[in-house]
């Protein structure tokens, strides 16, 4: 008698603590945010991190009814951990979301796993034109280096007056991107790529690159590196006097990252990219962003990724609303599709066909703004769609 009694104590104890869960999962909507937090693109993790915090500190732990959990995951920019992350995450963990993914690689290894197990999936780092077409779960709040690679190549043969350019990429996917989009239209506008040069992912030593480009005597050199690449480039090229031998240095804006500007010293004064974000955008909602995101990182700056990763979380949030937290993956990811807003870096939309990003690409020009080196705009292309789209 006095056994069965005990039996049934624990069962009751097994039956509450199981309804107990159950209760937990239907009330929680999980967000698996997979960064490199450590290595080379420690930066991209740290400046989405950060990001994606503040979004939610802004905006509230609950959305429809749901607490929302945020499980970040560091895969070191491996793109066979990030893959593994992504199938545990899902398999385990039970996320309603998958999101971060720093680098192109990264991107694509997971996009087998969102399509398999329908989970919208949102690249806020990456930038490779095609990660959009690797899975149709997959939405993009970043940039594509098309984008801005054809409106750096056009203000470079109008306005900028370069006739001949050499180019340096990083040899992967979003690389090779800015390298063809930027050739191909500088070319059609009229000038001569002198070299199209291309530098290993990992580790790069720029030097016997950029003694190439100094011998080859061009007007301007263009670059692309990943973020957090960028200060090493511009340390070598003035360490040569590339800019005291005439040669201009212009890219996109991965490579005047905000994330590093401040430290680049005067040598980066008059540097001109192309991209979508700077910290010095001069919007009401910007200035509120970064004044915000500066007080809530002990002063740390946010860069092109961490307005990526603020505006995911956005993306995520109003599909969360939308979907009134009874949505499946099919159903956030048609919530997601579409969106239109106002991000920090200007007007935003998630183009419903292809699921990437349409919005502003700004000229700017490095210069001391309030006694601090800034990207500051001076042009603006308006509401750009991927040129990699319409290949
Ligand atoms: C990618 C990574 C970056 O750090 C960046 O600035 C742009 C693109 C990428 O791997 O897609």
């Amino acid at each position: 008698m006095k056994k069965r009694v005990f039996l049934s104590a624990s069962a009751l104890a097994v039956m509450a603590l199981s309804s107990a869960a159950v209760l937990a999962q239907d009330n929680t909507f999980k967000i698996g945010l997979i960064l490199p937090m450590t290595g080379q693109q420690a930066s991209t993790g740290r400046q989405i991190e950060a990001a994606a915090k503040l979004y939610m500190a802004q905006n509230g732990d609950t959305v429809a009814g749901k607490k929302i959990q945020l499980i970040v995951k560091d895969d070191t920019s491996i793109p066979d951990v990030t893959k593994r992350m992504a199938q545990e995450l899902v398999v385990n963990d039970k996320v309603n979301v998958l999101a971060g993914f720093g680098i192109t690689p990264s991107a694509l290894a997971t996009a087998p796993i969102a399509t398999q197990s329908k989970t919208p999936t949102v690249v806020m780092a990456a930038a490779t034109s095609s990660i959009t077409q690797a899975s149709p779960y997959i939405v993009r709040t970043s940039f594509t280096l098309p984008q801005a690679s054809v409106s750096m190549a056009d203000w470079a043969a109008s306005k900028g007056g370069m006739k001949k350019v050499v180019t340096l990429v990083s040899d992967y996917g979003p690389g090779i991107d800015a390298e063809k989009f930027f050739k191909d239209r500088f070319i059609f506008n009229g000038g001569t790529i002198v070299e199209s040069l291309r530098v290993p992912m990992r580790n790069p030593d720029f030097a016997p690159f950029l003694q190439k480009v100094r011998d080859a005597k061009p007007d301007a050199l263009f670059v692309f590196v990943p973020s957090g690449a960028g200060a090493a480039v511009m340390k070598q090229f003035l360490e040569r006097g590339m800019d005291k031998a005439g040669i201009k240095l212009i890219g996109t804006g991965d490579i005047t990252d905000d994330d590093q500007l401040n430290d680049m010293g005067d040598g980066a004064l008059g540097v001109v990219t192309a991209h979508h974000y700077a910290a010095a955008h001069p919007s009401a909602m910007n200035k509120k962003f970064v004044e915000a995101f500066k007080k809530a990182n002990k002063g740390m700056r946010p860069n092109f990724m961490a307005v990526g990763g603020y505006d995911g979380m956005r993306v995520i949030y109003e599909a969360l609303k939308a979907t009134k937290g009874q949505g499946g993956g099919d159903a956030l990811l048609a919530a997601m599709k579409g969106q239109t807003f106002e991000s920090p870096r200007g007007p935003m939309f998630i183009d419903a066909q292809t699921r990437d990003v349409v919005q502003n690409i700004y000229l700017r020009k490095v210069e001391r703004q309030g006694g601090e080196l800034h990207n500051v705009e001076f042009d603006v292309i308006k509401d750009v769609k991927d040129p990699g789209k319409s290949k």
